[in-house]
């Protein structure tokens, strides 16, 4: 169980990303987080991996509260948390089956997962989630020859191979077509019921977020504004959340410069690295 409280962040710049955040997430629940761009999603689930340090509040998962740890115990916990990103955060020049026991780095150690050489159970497991993610055929692919689809199953099955106690995933379908967002969304949706896994899922397209996730939180501003069952999400509610639409004739309220909000590519491979050489230490 995942639970925020008081959580606020301000940026050095002066903005205020998230005040007062109140969430409790219980073992196994999907939950979408929605909201504007801008609106804090980003910094939430960034907060709770502290990829960005939150300057008010407690995070706790399970027993450990999570903003008071540093060094080891610091790295430590990330590894109970599988992060997700849209679908950029592979190393291109690298299979799809080192993709996934890149997830392994933190175990490992640099050194061994810079020559490649991991422990043979470590490479069982990474097949078999492969198997599961439908992957078993791209396994020596390169990672850049994917389609975008594939490119976030690999995604997946990279976050599960930790083990994770809670799933992060910010836009996992920011840059799929929609059909394949409706599977990437189903499997990891599928994959938590397996896992009895609970995930925070940020997703800017708010029918996707009512059809897989069971619970929607509404962020605006930083702020939450919703936070209810997918089938209570009006659209008088769309409106406190989003702004003023006819969201009767809009069916997918979801375009809000979402290219804006979404680091680059590069931003991402910095991120996964760091938190892996970080874990590595
Ligand atoms: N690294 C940063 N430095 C300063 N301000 C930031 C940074 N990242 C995000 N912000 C600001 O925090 C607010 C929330 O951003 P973000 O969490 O990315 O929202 P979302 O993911 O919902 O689009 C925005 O006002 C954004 O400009
Ligand atoms: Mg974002």
């Amino acid at each position: 169980m995942l639970t925020l409280s008081g959580v606020g962040k301000r940026y050095s710049t002066g903005d205020r990303a998230l005040t007062d955040i109140e969430l409790t997430l219980p073992k196994g629940q999907v939950m979408a987080l929605i909201g504007p761009s801008g609106a804090g999603k980003s910094t939430l689930i960034r907060c709770v991996n502290r990829l960005v340090e939150p300057t008010q509040g407690s995070i706790r998962l399970e027993d450990t509260e999570l903003t008071k740890l540093s060094g080891h115990k610091l790295r430590h916990a990330r590894r109970s948390m599988g992060m997700i990103f849209q679908e950029y955060a592979l190393v291109d020049r690298l299979t799809v089956m080192e993709n996934v026991l890149s997830g392994q780095l933190g175990y490992v150690g640099f050194w061994r997962s810079f020559l490649r050489r991991y422990p043979q159970e470590a490479v069982v497991e990474a097949f078999r989630l492969l198997e599961r993610v439908g992957l078993t055929h791209a396994i020596d692919k390169r990672a850049d020859a994917l389609s975008g689809g594939q490119r976030q199953r690999v995604g997946i099955a990279r976050a599960l191979l930790q083990s994770p106690k809670l799933l992060l995933v910010d836009e996992p379908t920011a840059s799929l077509d929609p059909k394949t967002s409706r599977q990437i969304m189903r499997l990891i949706r599928e994959l938590c019921a397996e896992r009895e896994l609970g995930a925070i899922i940020n997703i800017h397209d708010v029918a996707l977020a009512q059809q897989f996730a069971d619970r929607i939180v509404g962020l605006r501003a930083g702020e939450i504004v919703f936070d209810g069952h997918p089938g209570e999400l009006t659209g008088e509610m769309l409106t406190t959340i989003y702004g003023e639409e006819d969201w009767d004739t809009t069916p997918e309220p979801m375009d809000d410069e979402a290219s804006d909000d979404t680091p680059s590519n590069a931003s991402y491979l910095r991120e996964t690295a760091t938190m892996a050489a970080g874990s590595a230490r």
